[in-house]
């Protein structure tokens, strides 16, 4: 099972009207779900997406979709932003699910995990089994989270010396894996 675990140090935590992108960049949060979770004509059953919000009125959530019960949906900006509504409302979509939870108590749960980085070690070379990984958003992983989990064994890995947006990020990591046969 591949994780992909967000940190959205905006993203609205109720309900909104506007654009995702109005709403703490929720459009970064939803961009990343694309690229975990789908492929052409296809969900990815064996990755869970996760996204940490900390954005008004009501930090932390634990935002997850998980690939292997992830039903009735489509790609398109629209049917994200009203799904998404829909949990931070209270609502329920198969496979898409909100829990009050912080990144940090989350972490302790997680065995084999990694930090995107483009100045770690080149993904190529590490050999996973259940990985996890965590990026940050626009603004990159908060530093001291980032220290902490470097203490806790993290090892920060990179997908090259360019700074990808963290949706595009997540999608050639996806390939790598993909490449090396980890499920
Ligand atoms: C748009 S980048 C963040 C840029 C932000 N301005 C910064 O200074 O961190 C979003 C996230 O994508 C991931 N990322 C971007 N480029 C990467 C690379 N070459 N290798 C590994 N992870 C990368 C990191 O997790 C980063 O926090």
């Amino acid at each position: 099972m591949r994780r992909f675990i967000l940190y959205s140090r905006i993203g609205y935590t109720g309900p909104f009207k506007g654009s995702l992108l109005d709403a703490g960049r929720l459009d970064t949060v939803y961009q990343c779900i694309l690229t975990s979770l789908f492929v052409s004509h296809g969900i990815r059953r064996d990755v869970e997406f996760h996204a940490f919000l900390y954005g008004k009125p009501n930090p932390p959530l634990h935002l997850i979709v998980d690939g292997r019960t992830l039903h009735d949906i489509r790609i398109d900006e629209n049917t994200w932003k009203e799904t998404l509504n829909k949990v931070l409302s209270g609502g329920t979509h198969p496979g898409v699910s909100i829990c009050k939870e912080g990144i940090e108590v989350y972490a302790k749960s997680l065995n084999e995990y990694y930090i995107l980085n483009e100045k770690g070690e080149d993904i190529k070379n590490v050999n996973f089994k259940d990985p996890s990984f965590f990026v940050g958003d626009h603004v990159g992983l908060p530093k001291k989270f980032e220290d902490a989990l470097s203490k806790n064994g993290a090892k920060k890995i990179s997908i090259g010396n360019e700074r990808y947006l963290a949706a595009s990020t997540i999608d050639i990591t996806n390939y790598i894996l993909d490449e090396k046969g980890i499920i």
